[in-house]
């Protein structure tokens, strides 16, 4: 008996419970868990530190053309490596990347950049030896993995994503940050057509999982 390798995409605006929900699915379903909008703060991050504006597009081309992405796993996460280094998690959460990374990731160059990367992690967590892997993004059903065998559409009032912004620290402007990614014409936010919707203010954690789970274990069992 051999467990089905199975690719779960997780979309969803910025505070709808996409992070703890993947991280929690993957460490039960011996998932690799792979956070795209880190890649898009990795990125953000170093194209300021690189002075580069959001404006510059042949700047940020040039930036992109020649960077060298790579991976580490910890902990069942993967991390993206830009040019032989893996951002901290505090760089990735600064207020200058709240603060830009959408406006970087409206970028076509920027995408392009990302995109063949964030395919080739399922490469990684099938040579890993991971039973599939969980997905979480803007994008992942609509342009990254349109083939995934699940995909979810995580939503949340905005009093749930305040009080969950709160508690994270995080005090940026998400709802600024949710419209410039609904809006921009490079692989906006939207609901993919065939995923789940799922309410993560009128549902707990435990339930969101275990409606995922429920779900991971139907596609197993038909195999
Ligand atoms: O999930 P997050 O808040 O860490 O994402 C940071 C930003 O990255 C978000 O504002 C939009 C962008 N992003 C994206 O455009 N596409 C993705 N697949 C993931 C994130």
């Amino acid at each position: 008996f051999r467990t089905k390798f199975l690719t779960v995409g997780i979309d969803g605006g910025a505070a709808t419970g996409k992070s703890s929900t993947s991280r929690r699915v993957a460490a039960i379903y011996k998932l690799l868990h792979v956070d795209t909008g880190s890649h898009y703060r990795a990125l953000a991050a170093g194209l300021i530190a690189a002075g580069v504006s959001p404006e510059s597009q042949e700047a940020i081309e040039s930036y992109t053309q020649k960077l060298a992405l790579d991976t580490v796993i910890e902990s069942g996460s993967a991390h993206i490596v830009v040019d032989g280094v893996r951002p901290a998690d505090e760089d990735l959460r600064s207020d200058a990347v709240n603060a830009n990374v959408s406006k970087f990731a409206a970028v076509p160059a920027v995408r392009e950049a990302l995109r063949d990367y964030q395919r080739s992690q399922r490469e990684l967590a099938h040579q890993k030896a991971f039973d599939g892997l969980i997905v979480e993004g803007r994008d992942i059903g609509s342009v990254i993995f349109p083939d995934a065998d699940l995909l979810f559409f995580l939503e949340a009032d905005e009093a749930t994503r305040a009080k969950r912004r709160a508690a994270e620290g995080q005090q940026d402007a998400v709802a600024e940050r949710d419209k410039m990614d609904a809006t921009r014409k490079t692989a906006p936010l939207t609901c993919p057509q065939n995923a789940e919707r799922i309410d993560t203010g009128s549902n707990s954690l435990e339930e969101v999982v275990a409606l995922i789970g429920s779900r991971i274990d139907a596609k197993r069992i038909k195999v």
